[in-house]
């Protein structure tokens, strides 16, 4: 009945020097779904995103099992080709990873369909520095969804947008998704993770305190505590400023 995860973590670890980024976390991916990851700030979720994607290497791990996973991911700071217009940014994608565009024609006739799909067509000629927040979190998934993934990772792609903005995020996200796309998703906007994700995994300081349903991660005591608190923290911080 359940197929085999799309990915599979045990017991990473990751320390950067005398800090423990992330402790002995494990983890599945279940192929086809959307999950969720949560917790404060510093909780070591973009860490382990950064390992599962190669571009730290985990300082130990018991596990690790991918099958056959071609990662695309965004960063939690947008980093386009500033200078460049919004098709050329995606243009651009289209000739990384594993199924990189052989001809310009290819890249080109991709590019068209990616900005299609992500709303961002009728922007094509304006330069990607120009647009506001939520149109470069979209070229951020338009760059990402260029390379043809089937893993895709979003790391807070919705922070600093409206309510109205949001929303439009997650139909872009589920509609991903709907297109056979696996999604990890770091998100701390609570409508957007009960919507979209079928599992949550919620970390604090390193470690995985709690995995379930939305339902059931944000009834549990623990994290309740720890999300109360952690705002509280806030807003002592901002008192203080
Ligand atoms: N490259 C790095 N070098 C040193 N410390 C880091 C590095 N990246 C992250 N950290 C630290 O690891 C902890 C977890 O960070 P991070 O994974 O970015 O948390 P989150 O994404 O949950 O907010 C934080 O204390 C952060 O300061
Ligand atoms: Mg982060």
């Amino acid at each position: 009945m359940s197929e085999k995860p799309v990915i599979e973590v045990v017991g990473l670890t990751k320390r950067f020097k005398g800090l423990t980024a992330v402790n002995d976390v494990s983890f599945s991916v279940r192929k086809g779904g959307i999950t969720g990851m949560i917790g404060p700030n510093g909780a070591g979720k973009s860490t382990t995103f950064n390992m599962i994607c190669g571009y730290y290497p985990p300082t130990e791990k018991r596990a690790y099992e991918y099958t056959n996973m071609k990662i695309a991911r965004t960063f939690q700071i947008m980093k386009p080709l500033k200078n460049l217009t919004v098709m050329d940014n995606v243009i651009a994608s289209c000739y990384f990873g594993h199924a990189a565009a052989k001809t310009r024609e290819e890249a080109v006739e991709r590019a068209t369909e990616v900005l299609k799909f992500t709303g961002l067509y009728e922007k094509r000629h304006v330069l990607s520095k120009e647009m506001g927040t939520p149109d470069q979190k979209r070229l951020e998934m338009a760059r990402a969804l260029a390379t043809k993934p089937e893993v895709l990772f979003l790391d807070e792609n919705m922070a600093g947008l409206n309510p109205t903005e949001t929303a439009e995020a997650i139909e872009l996200i589920r509609r991903i998704n709907q297109s056979g796309v696996t999604i990890l998703l770091i998100e701390h906007i609570m409508q957007a993770v009960v919507s979209l994700c079928e599992k949550v995994i919620v970390l604090h300081h390193g470690e995985k305190i709690a995995e379930g349903t939305p339902e059931e991660v944000m009834n549990d005591p623990y994290v309740m505590e720890v999300y109360l608190g952690t705002k509280a923290e806030d807003k002592e911080e901002k008192e203080e400023a």
